[in-house]
C-alpha cells in the first residue's frame, strides 16, 4: 500500500507463520534519514499514517542523535513538545542525555567503569500505554540473538475482540488511578520499589513498599474512561494501564481493589494475550529501528530482561514520551476522584 507516491507501508511482519500480520501498525518504506529536516509532504503522510495504523516502524535509521529524535517528533503538529520538554528537564536524572535530557536511555548498557546508562525495566510482562500522546523509541544497539523484544497491542482491536455482551459493561467503566499502590515514576523504579506484575502483565500483585511511596510527590488520583474515543478515527479503544490502577468504577459504584484488579485482566485479556496469537505484534529489535506508536490507541509491553544470562551484547534504546496538545476532543480526563478501600 502506499501513501500517495511519499511513502510505502508494509503490514508488519506476522510472529508466527499460520497466523497474519496484526490488524495494526505499518512498516514504513522508503522514508529518508531522519537526520534531515522533514519535507512537509512527508510529515503530512506519516502523521496520517500513525493515526491510521497506530504504530510505524522505520528501519535503517543508524546513527540518528538524540536531539534528531527530538527534532522528528516534535514536528508532528498534535503533540507538544514545551509541555514536554519543561517536564523532562525539571526531572533530568542520569538515564537522560546530558545534551538532550528530553530523551531517555532504556536498557542494559554499562560505561567503561561498569556504571549503568539506562534505565533497566525487570518488570517482564506489563501492558500500559505511556499517556495520550505519542511515544518514540530508537534502537541505538541490541543483541542478536536472542533479540530484545517489545509487545505491542492495538485498544481498537482489543475493544472489536470483546464479545457484544461485554461491551455496555466496559463502556461504563471508569478506571482510577493513584500512587497508592505504586511510585508514580518510570517501571523500572517502580520494580526497584518492589512492584511486581502477574505473568500476563495484565494485574499488579505486588505492590510498591510503603518506604518507597512515602513522601513522593505523585499526581493526585485521578480516571479515564476504560473505552475512550480516537480523536482522529473515532473509533472505540480500551485503554488502560493495570499497573497504576488503584480501582474501578462501574455506573458511578466503586469496585473492591482485588475486584478491579481482576475485571480489567478479565477485560484487555482479549487483546493483549501474549501468548499465540494474531493480535499482538512482537518487534525484534536491531539497531537503526526507530518506532513510533499512537499512545492513544497502542498499548504495549516490555518482554521479561534475561540479557545479562547471554554474552550476546547489550541493549540500548532512546525513548521520549511526548504529551498531546490539549484539548483533545473526547480525550479529557474525568477529574480529581476519592479513593476505594
Ligand atoms: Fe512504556
Amino acid at each position: 500500500m502506499t501513501t500517495g507516491t511519499i511513502m510505502e507501508l508494509s503490514p508488519l511482519r506476522a510472529d508466527h507463520p499460520r497466523l497474519g500480520p496484526p490488524p495494526f501498525g505499518r512498516i514504513v518504506r522508503s522514508t529518508p534519514h531522519l537526520a534531515a529536516p522533514l519535507d512537509a509532504n512527508v510529515l503530512h503522510a506519516l502523521d496520517g499514517a500513525l493515526a491510521s495504523h497506530g504504530l510505524l516502524v522505520i528501519e535503517g535509521q543508524h546513527g540518528l542523535a538524540p536531539a534528531m529524535e527530538w527534532s522528528f517528533i516534535s514536528s508532528f503538529p498534535w503533540l507538544d513538545p514545551d509541555y514536554t520538554a519543561s517536564l523532562r528537564t525539571a526531572d533530568a536524572g542520569w538515564w537522560q542525555f546530558p545534551d538532550c535530557p528530553m530523551v531517555r536511555r532504556l536498557g542494559d548498557v554499562v560505561d567503561e567503569s561498569g556504571n549503568a546508562l539506562g534505565l533497566l525495566n525487570r518488570l517482564g510482562y506489563e501492558w500500559h500505554t505511556d499517556g495520550g500522546g505519542a511515544t518514540l523509541l530508537y534502537c541505538e544497539q541490541a543483541p542478536e540473538s536472542p533479540p530484545r523484544t517489545t509487545l505491542f497491542a492495538s485498544g481498537m482491536a482489543a475493544y472489536a475482540a470483546l464479545p457484544q455482551d461485554r461491551r455496555p459493561e466496559a463502556e461504563s467503566i471508569l478506571v482510577c488511578y493513584s500512587t497508592r499502590f505504586v511510585t508514580g515514576d518510570t517501571a523500572a523504579i517502580d520494580y526497584e520499589a518492589g512492584v511486581r506484575m502477574t505473568p500476563n502483565g495484565l494485574r499488579l500483585a505486588e505492590p510498591a513498599r510503603p518506604d518507597a511511596i512515602r513522601g513522593r510527590r505523585g499526581k493526585p488520583p485521578h480516571a479515564r474512561p476504560l473505552v475512550r474515543v480516537h480523536p482522529r478515527t473515532a473509533r472505540k479503544v480500551l485503554w488502560a494501564s493495570p499497573k497504576n490502577m488503584d480501582h474501578l468504577e462501574i455506573a458511578g459504584r466503586a469496585l473492591s481493589v482485588e475486584r478491579s484488579r481482576a475485571r480489567l485482566e478479565k477485560l484487555l485479556q482479549y487483546g493483549t494475550a501474549t501468548g499465540d496469537t494474531a493480535l499482538v505484534y512482537a518487534h525484534r529489535w536491531k539497531p537503526g529501528d526507530l518506532v513510533l506508536m499512537d499512545n492513544r490507541q497502542i498499548l504495549h509491553s516490555t518482554t521479561p530482561y534475561e540479557n545479562d544470562r547471554y554474552a550476546h551484547g547489550r541493549q540500548l534504546m532512546h525513548h521520549i514520551s511526548m504529551r498531546a496538545r490539549r484539548p483533545q476532543e473526547g480525550w479529557t480526563d474525568v477529574g480529581v476522584l476519592g479513593l476505594a478501600g
